[in-house]
C-alpha cells in the first residue's frame, strides 16, 4: 500500500526529491513462529482477532533503530486509530514541525492495549468511521505532512490559501472557459483590480464558513474588515 507514495502526484515527488524519507516495516517480519503469526484471539471472548505486542514491539524497535540511523533521536509514535483525536489541521501542521514520526497502523480489532499504554505518544483518528486496517490513514495523514514541508508544492501561497490554513475554508475557483452555457465566472475575477479580488475572495472564504461550517467561526476572531465583509454578505443574504 505505501508504495503508492513513490508512484503519484506531490507525494511521490517531494520523496524523489529527499524532502523527507520513507521506510515500511511488516510486523510479520518480526514473528518467531513458523506461521509468521502477529494475531491472535481477544481474552475474554468475542469475534475477531487481535494484534500481538510482542511482533509489533519487537518492529517499533527496528523503526525507532532506522529513525536513529537518519539522526532522528526521539520519533513521535502515532497509532491511527478510530478512538484518537480526530486529525484537523492545526495537528497536521504540528506533526509537520517533527523531525520523525512513526505511524502504527492496525488491522483486525486493533492492537493489543498493553502496545498502546507502553509506546504510544498519539492516538489519531481521520474522522468517525472505521476502515480495515490504518494504512490508509497513515497515507491520508502523510499526504497532508509532505504538502507542509517547504519546497513539496510548486506553489507556497496555494498552501496558504487553503482551507483551515487560516481557520477558514477557501474561496471558490474557476478555470476557462469563462461562459459555460448559463453558467458564468464572477466578472471581479476580470477586473484586474488585485485589491477587490482578494476582497471578494476573502469575503467568499468567510460566507462558506459561515454557511458550511459556522463552529470554525467560533474559534477565529475576525478582524475589522472580516467581520464587514460578513456582515455585508448577512445583510444581502436577508434582501
Ligand atoms: C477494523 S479497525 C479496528 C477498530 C476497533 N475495533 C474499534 O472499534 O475501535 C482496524 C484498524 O484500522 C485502523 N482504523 C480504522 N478506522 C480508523 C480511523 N477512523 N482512523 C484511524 N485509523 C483507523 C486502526 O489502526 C485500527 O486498529
Amino acid at each position: 500500500m505505501f508504495a503508492a507514495t513513490n508512484q503519484h502526484g506531490i507525494v511521490a515527488r517531494a520523496l524523489a526529491n529527499n524532502l523527507y524519507q520513507l521506510d515500511a516495516i511488516n510486523p510479520r517480519d518480526f514473528t518467531s513462529d513458523n506461521y509468521r503469526r502477529i494475531d491472535d484471539k481477544t481474552f475474554g471472548g468475542g469475534p475477531g482477532m487481535v494484534m500481538k505486542i510482542e511482533p509489533l514491539e519487537l518492529a517499533l524497535a527496528a523503526a525507532k533503530a532506522k529513525q536513529a540511523a537518519c539522526g532522528v533521536a526521539k520519533p513521535v509514535v502515532v497509532y491511527l486509530s478510530p478512538q484518537g483525536k480526530r486529525a484537523d489541521q492545526e495537528l497536521i501542521n504540528q506533526l509537520a514541525q517533527e523531525t520523525g514520526v512513526i505511524f502504527v497502523c492496525g488491522r483486525y480489532e486493533g492492537v493489543d492495549e498493553r502496545f498502546i499504554q507502553r509506546n504510544v505518544d498519539l492516538e489519531l483518528s481521520v474522522g468517525d468511521f472505521v476502515v480495515s486496517g490504518g494504512e490508509l490513514p497513515a497515507l491520508l495523514i502523510m499526504d497532508a505532512v509532505v504538502r507542509q514541508i517547504p519546497g513539496a508544492m510548486n506553489s507556497q501561497e496555494s498552501v496558504e490559501c487553503d482551507s483551515f490554513m487560516d481557520g477558514l475554508l477557501d474561496c471558490p475557483h474557476y478555470t476557462v472557459p469563462r461562459d459555460y452555457q448559463d453558467a458564468k465566472v464572477p466578472e471581479v475575477l476580470f477586473s484586474g483590480n488585485h485589491e477587490q479580488i482578494r476582497k471578494w475572495r476573502l469575503q467568499q472564504s468567510l460566507w462558506r464558513t459561515y454557511q458550511r461550517r459556522p463552529e470554525l467561526l467560533q474559534t477565529r476572531k475576525l478582524t475589522k474588515e472580516e467581520s464587514r465583509l460578513l456582515s455585508e454578505m448577512l445583510a444581502k443574504s436577508q434582501d
